[in-house]
């Protein structure tokens, strides 16, 4: 936090682009980046790119969120989302770009989501729930928001170790 480019739009892939060897090793790049931290995503502009890709993958027992329901594992380029239902969540939200700070985020519960795969492939994805968070979180990166300027409360924001991690606690 604090760096530009977190704070700027960040730039679409053409189709021709995706499938570059470049894009291949940068994909690689993110994931790598996210497993060492314990992340459940990651987006292009946390590692100082300012294009519209994000991974997001939760593992069983990850590290940092291990009460965090498992996901398949997602590589996503140039993403839209529409929002199914509007119906607020609330999850207490981390980034590694906020290192040591949670906030409690409210979002809509279900929403689609139109993105360019690794084949730059189309592909339309309903998700909801924490996923739903999740997916709002990482493709806000790409819009250069972080989950503090989603906060409604922001007395709400608090340095992990002070917080007594109960089960609806989550961290993105
Ligand atoms: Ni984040």
């Amino acid at each position: 936090m604090g760096n530009p480019l977190l704070r700027e739009t960040a730039q679409a892939f053409s189709k021709k682009e995706i499938i570059l060897e470049k894009t291949t090793q940068l994909v690689n790049d993110l994931w790598e980046t996210m497993e060492e931290y314990g992340g459940i995503g990651l987006a292009a502009p946390q590692i100082g790119i300012s294009k519209q890709l994000a991974v997001i993958k939760i593992e069983e027992e990850n590290e940092r969120y291990p009460e965090a329901p498992i996901s398949k594992e997602y590589v996503i380029f140039n993403p839209k989302i529409q929002v199914l239902d509007e119906t607020q969540q609330e999850f207490w939200e981390g980034c590694l770009s906020v290192p040591g700070l949670r906030g409690l985020v409210s979002r809509p519960r279900r929403i689609q989501v139109n993105y360019l795969d690794e084949a730059a492939k189309s592909r339309s994805l309903v998700v909801e729930d924490f996923l739903a968070t999740v997916f709002q979180h990482e493709l806000d990166h790409l819009k250069g928001k972080l989950f503090i300027d989603r906060m409604r409360d922001i007395s709400t924001l608090a340095y992990e170790d002070e917080l007594m991690l109960s089960e609806e606690e989550k961290d993105l």
